[in-house]
């Protein structure tokens, strides 16, 4: 296989994002936008170079965490984007195989175009640019094509009447053989409108040494550049919708696919259910035979086979079920285990705990894991029965098998197979309610004089 380096441009300054973070850090599907684009090179088998503005050292951090072999440079200046590849000479000059371009704006290109990409590569072409039809070219550079090969990028301020006639755009997706690359990179001006050294001048350079330029057509939704809130969310919505697919494809049913929510990573088994409204965060694996009821939200969790889950539950944070586990409406878990068979059905929180299998969690029992200062853990065994409304003041555990009464304040261990009282006990006065209400009407007489 040819060896593959990626140099992903993210030094854009991004002002029509209007944000304070530089724009490749905004999120599609809960990924940072650069984190796409690397992903898919990177299961592409490429290697990765990243090109980041000054001070974006944000940007530098969130490459690196998601690919620590990363190389990084900068570019000082936003001279345009041969200037921007120029940048990453440490990482072409030597590269053995082709170098792909890519924009950390574009967060949607499938490993089918960059598989395409070095296939014509592979099969002959020198360069290989990616275009796209897309409903508006005004902005963007036009290919000139002649016999089916590009003779010349021409962008939009710079072209003719005639050439903005033209509906074949460039995606900004182009690739090269590493010699192409090196051969043309320093030979690029800045003589045009914007007085930038554009990297699309590469075609007409290289084409005029006789080099083979092809390009590919890919599917404009794939090609959305992230370059303000309004592309943010069509690239959401395309995420989703490809995601939504992907889930029902692999033997999930959505009542209501449009108002269900993915994360780049969401992993979703077979024959789970999910209802509408649910929305899942970054990090959650569902295994099979899994029931997801309505408006849950869910991030950073496993769900066991078979569980049952809401409406209205909150996961988060380090949650793991196990499998059949049942958790109703209003429960919250955060940084909890709960092991196979046990039920919390009803407006619980569940904070650091580790709980057993086949217990029963009674409506509003809360874990007291946080006293202000510390966060500490509350420990329950297996079949141990929790009854309604209680307060389990963490650090405490609570054995196998044990019960605790309802409306409990439960500040000690509770052994295996005990019975735990923590409560005030009920005291009967036999008569004593129409004295007191004798008492309160004669209140509200005196007051009404
Ligand atoms: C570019 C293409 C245009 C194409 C369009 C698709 C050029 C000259 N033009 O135009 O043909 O139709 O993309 O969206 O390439 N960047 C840097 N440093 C720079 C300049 C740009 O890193 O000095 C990065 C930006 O962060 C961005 C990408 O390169 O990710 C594109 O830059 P931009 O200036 O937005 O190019 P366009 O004008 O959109």
């Amino acid at each position: 296989m040819t060896e593959l380096l990626s140099i992903i441009l993210a030094a854009g300054e991004g002002t029509r994002m209007r944000s304070a973070m530089p724009k490749v850090l905004h999120r599609v599907g809960g990924l940072p936008v650069v984190s796409h684009v690397i992903r898919s090179a990177k299961a592409a088998g490429s290697r990765i170079a990243v090109v980041v503005g000054p001070g974006h050292e944000e940007v530098e951090a969130a490459v690196t965490r998601f690919e620590a072999d990363a190389q990084i440079s900068r570019q000082m200046e936003r001279l345009g984007t041969a200037h921007a590849v120029q940048q990453a000479r440490a990482a072409y000059e030597d590269a053995p195989g082709h170098v792909l371009v890519l924009y950390a704006d574009t967060p949607l290109v499938t490993g089918a175009t960059i598989a395409a990409i070095v296939d014509r590569l592979d099969g002959g072409a020198d360069m290989v640019v990616v275009g796209f039809t897309p409903d508006n070219p005004t902005g963007y550079g036009r290919l000139l094509t002649k016999n089916g090969r590009v003779t010349a990028i021409r962008e939009h301020k710079d072209a003719s009447e005639d050439e903005r006639r033209i509906g074949l755009c460039n995606s900004g997706i182009i690739g090269f053989r590493g010699e192409t690359l090196r051969a043309v990179i320093d030979r690029i001006g800045n003589s045009n409108a914007k007085g930038e050294y554009y990297l699309t001048d590469a075609v007409e350079l290289a084409a005029g040494d006789g080099k083979r330029v092809d390009f590919i057509e890919a599917d404009a939704s794939e090609l959305v550049g992230v370059d303000n809130r309004i592309k943010l969310a069509e690239a959401e919505a395309t995420f989703q919708a490809f995601k939504r697919r992907e889930v029902m494809e692999a033997g999930a049913t959505l009542r209501d696919p449009g108002s269900v929510w993915f994360s780049w990573d969401t992993e979703i088994g077979r024959d789970v259910t999910i209802f509408p409204n649910v929305v899942f965060g970054p990090g959650v694996k569902v295994a099979d035979n899994v029931e997801i009821r309505a408006f849950c939200d869910i991030e950073d969790t496993t769900i066991g086979d078979g569980a049952r889950i809401g409406p209205f539950v909150r996961l988060r944070g380090g949650a793991e079920l196990g499998p059949d586990v049942h958790l109703g409406n209003f429960v919250e878990v955060k940084n909890s285990k709960i092991g196979a068979g046990t039920k919390a059905g009803h407006l619980s929180y569940l904070g650091d705990a580790e709980i057993g299998t086949e217990t029963n969690i009674g409506a509003g029992t809360i874990t007291c894991n946080y006293d202000g200062v510390n966060k500490d853990k509350t420990l329950i065994g297996d079949n141990v029965f929790i009854g309604s409304n209680a307060s389990l003041v963490a650090p405490v555990s609570i054995g196998d098998g044990a019960y605790t009464a309802s409306g409990s304040v439960i500040t000690q261990d509770v052994p295996a197979d005990a019975l735990a009282l923590g409560r005030a006990r009920q005291e009967n006065k036999l008569g004593y309610a129409p004295r007191l209400k004798a008492r309160a009407l004669a209140k509200k007489a005196a007051k009404g004089k």
